[in-house]
């Protein structure tokens, strides 16, 4: 089939720092926590970039809010941001778990949970997803890929038959600061992993996936 491009994509603006800023500036700010959070992670932790920040701590918890889920997986826990803004937005009997492998992140992890009025929502799991993911209590509803790019697959094929059909799968980072359109140095095994993964998602006959090109890239993957 020839290639279709749909010409009203080149119609969008190109995100400068200026317009996130505007966006944020029109968004509903975040909380008092998610902000001490935020700002505790620049000081004090090594790569804050990793943060989900404002604009998709509030995406994220659209989507749950959205859904209606009640029960959501996060992989990649990091100092908990976006666990706190999905935890928030679910029902008083919903569960979130999220699974970090760093484990002198805990204590820092569990600090920011017991701050959060959704912190009886929240469970935390140190150790590799990998190994976690399959002592955990299922069906999920969402789940929140974010930790090793390189397992992307390997996360996807162990939660995609834990999620309920009409469930949803996100996955951060997919456009990789755009270096998926460059040809993948052998080296750079990040590349290579989220060029396959984003490949391997569209010709997935179980899914229907979108690019959503949103900060880093957000595939989102609706079971069907
Ligand atoms: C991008 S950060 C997560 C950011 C967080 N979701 C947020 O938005 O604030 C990725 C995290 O995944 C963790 N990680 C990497 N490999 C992992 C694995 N195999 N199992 C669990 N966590 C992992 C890293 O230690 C890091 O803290």
């Amino acid at each position: 089939m020839p290639k279709r491009t749909d010409p009203s994509t080149s119609m969008h603006a190109e995100i400068t720092q200026e317009l996130e800023e505007y966006c944020e500036a029109h968004s509903t700010p975040e909380s008092d926590l998610l902000y001490r959070i935020n700002r505790e992670t620049h000081v004090k932790v090594m790569n804050p970039r990793m943060l989900s920040g404002h604009l998709q701590g509030m995406f994220l918890a659209a989507i749950v809010r959205m859904m209606r889920a009640q029960t959501v997986l996060e992989i990649g826990t990091y100092t908990g941001y976006s666990a706190i803004c999905m935890a928030e937005a679910l029902p008083e009997n919903g569960r979130l778990d999220t699974i970090e492998i760093n484990v002198e992140l805990e204590d820092m992890i569990r600090r920011n949970f017991a701050q959060s009025p959704a912190a009886a929502k929240l469970q935390l799991h140190i150790g590799d997803a990998l190994q976690v993911i399959p002592s955990l209590p299922s069906p999920w509803d969402l789940v929140f890929m974010d930790a090793d790019k390189e397992d992307y697959i390997a996360y996807y094929e162990l939660v995609l038959p834990l999620v309920r059909p009409g469930g949803f799968i996100l996955a951060d980072n997919v456009l990789w600061s755009g270096k998926v359109l460059e040809a993948a140095a052998p080296a750079d095994k990040d590349t290579q992993a989220l060029c396959q993964f984003n490949k391997y998602i569209l010709e997935d006959q179980r899914v229907k996936n979108l690019l959503l090109p949103f900060r880093d890239g957000m595939m989102i993957i609706e079971k069907l």
